[in-house]
């Protein structure tokens, strides 16, 4: 394939096409289930004790403080709607096809020799120096470690002049889970300049997202690390109630895209919305899709539509994308689109 200049090679790396995930009950509600038994302790787990603040976010467990070991997940589903399954009304129904992403930049999946076992989402080309470009750190359902098992949904943000880094290469999970440590990767990696090769990144401009246990992850990495400045969390939040205390500790937005009733992160999410320490801002938004949210479809479909408002209003200041997540009347508003959506401090 010809080339222009500076553009990014990634026909050369490890590229396997994106299986095709067409998730079924079955599947949706092992998300967070799947690998347990690899877990290879090295550290003291942490045991909520009200008044004790870990120092990092890390645990023994794969999504650090924030989440609980895996066997346990089906005790706190148990007996609730989120039981039942991992899809609504608005699910997507089947993989949609892979694209470039709908924004100015077409982007592409590829991996970097920096930063190994991982997989990158980035314009092809690098956009012009003047464009500025927030940094993800992006954590897999079910902590697996397989980074293209997002890609529709990444390669979109990508393509609106992001980088984002997901846990795993994209050849497949390798069987373990990804840890606390797999998104401080990123993060060191970006802060070092290793994204710059993709554009003129802003160090400044770090979020950490993640779906399920990645979304708890992303929490986790971003506890008393002043260099995350949002937290994205997708169809999840803390399970247990004696680790909610752990949320007085945040200092940075956090942002929950919900799936609806049948998501384990939907009763969840709004408890911890409201035990965010007083005047930080939130946002919380609520689609019909279960656990599974809307990432298989093209483009991530509403997921990927709601993510990318959220960043382009918290990271460009852009009125139009901020009016699309607070504002129900604008044209193409999240809640046109069906989403419930709550916010404060905004
Ligand atoms: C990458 O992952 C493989 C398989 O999980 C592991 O053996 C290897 O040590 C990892 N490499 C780095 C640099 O983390
Ligand atoms: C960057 O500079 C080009 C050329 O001057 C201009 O067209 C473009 O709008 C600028 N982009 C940003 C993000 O400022
Ligand atoms: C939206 O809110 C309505 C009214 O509270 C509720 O019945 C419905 O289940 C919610 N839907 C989602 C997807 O959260
Ligand atoms: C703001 O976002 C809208 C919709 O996402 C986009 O069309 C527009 O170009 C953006 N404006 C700027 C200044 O980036």
């Amino acid at each position: 394939m010809k080339k222009a200049p500076g553009t990014l090679i990634f026909e050369y790396f490890n590229i396997t096409p994106q299986k095709k995930f067409v998730p079924t009950h079955k599947m949706l509600k092992s998300i967070l289930l799947l690998t347990a038994a690899t877990l290879v302790t090295s550290q003291g787990q942490f045991q909520p004790s009200p008044g004790y603040f870990p120092v990092t976010g890390d645990d023994t467990i794969a999504g650090g403080i924030f989440c609980i070991p895996a066997n346990d997940v089906s005790k706190y589903t148990a007996g609730t709607p989120a039981a039942a399954g991992g899809t609504g009304s608005e699910s997507p129904t089947g993989t949609g096809p892979v694209t470039s992403g709908s924004g100015p930049y077409p982007a592409a999946m590829g991996t970097d020799p920096g930063l190994p076992n991982h997989t990158i989402y980035a314009p092809k080309t690098p956009p012009a120096g003047n464009l500025s470009m927030p940094f993800i750190s992006w954590g897999n359902g079910a902590c697996q470690t397989d980074g293209s098992q997002y890609r529709n949904l990444l390669t979109e943000i990508a393509s609106h002049g992001y980088v984002v880094a997901a846990d795993g290469l994209p050849t497949g999970s390798t069987g373990g889970q990804s840890k606390v440590q797999d998104s401080r990767d990123s993060i060191n990696w970006a802060m070092k300049g290793g994204a710059k090769k993709y554009g003129n990144i802003d160090t400044s401009k770090i979020a950490s997202a993640g779906h399920s246990c990645g979304g708890l992850e992303a929490m986790s990495v971003g506890y008393h690390d002043a260099r995350v400045k949002l937290m994205i969390l997708f169809n999840i939040a803390i399970f247990m109630d004696e680790k909610r205390y752990l949320l007085q500790e945040l200092k940075v937005p956090v942002a929950w895209l919900v799936g609806g009733e049948k998501d384990m992160g939907f009763i969840t999410s709004q408890k911890d919305y409201k035990l965010l320490p007083a005047g930080l801002p939130a946002y919380w938004a609520s689609l019909d899709t279960g656990h599974g949210g809307t990432f298989s479809a093209t483009n991530g479909g509403k997921q990927g539509k709601a993510a990318v408002a959220y960043l382009q209003w918290q990271f460009r200041g852009n009125a139009t994308a901020k009016a699309t997540c607070l504002d129900a009347k604008s044209k193409g508003s999240l809640v046109s689109d069906k989403w419930n959506v709550t916010y404060k401090n905004w």
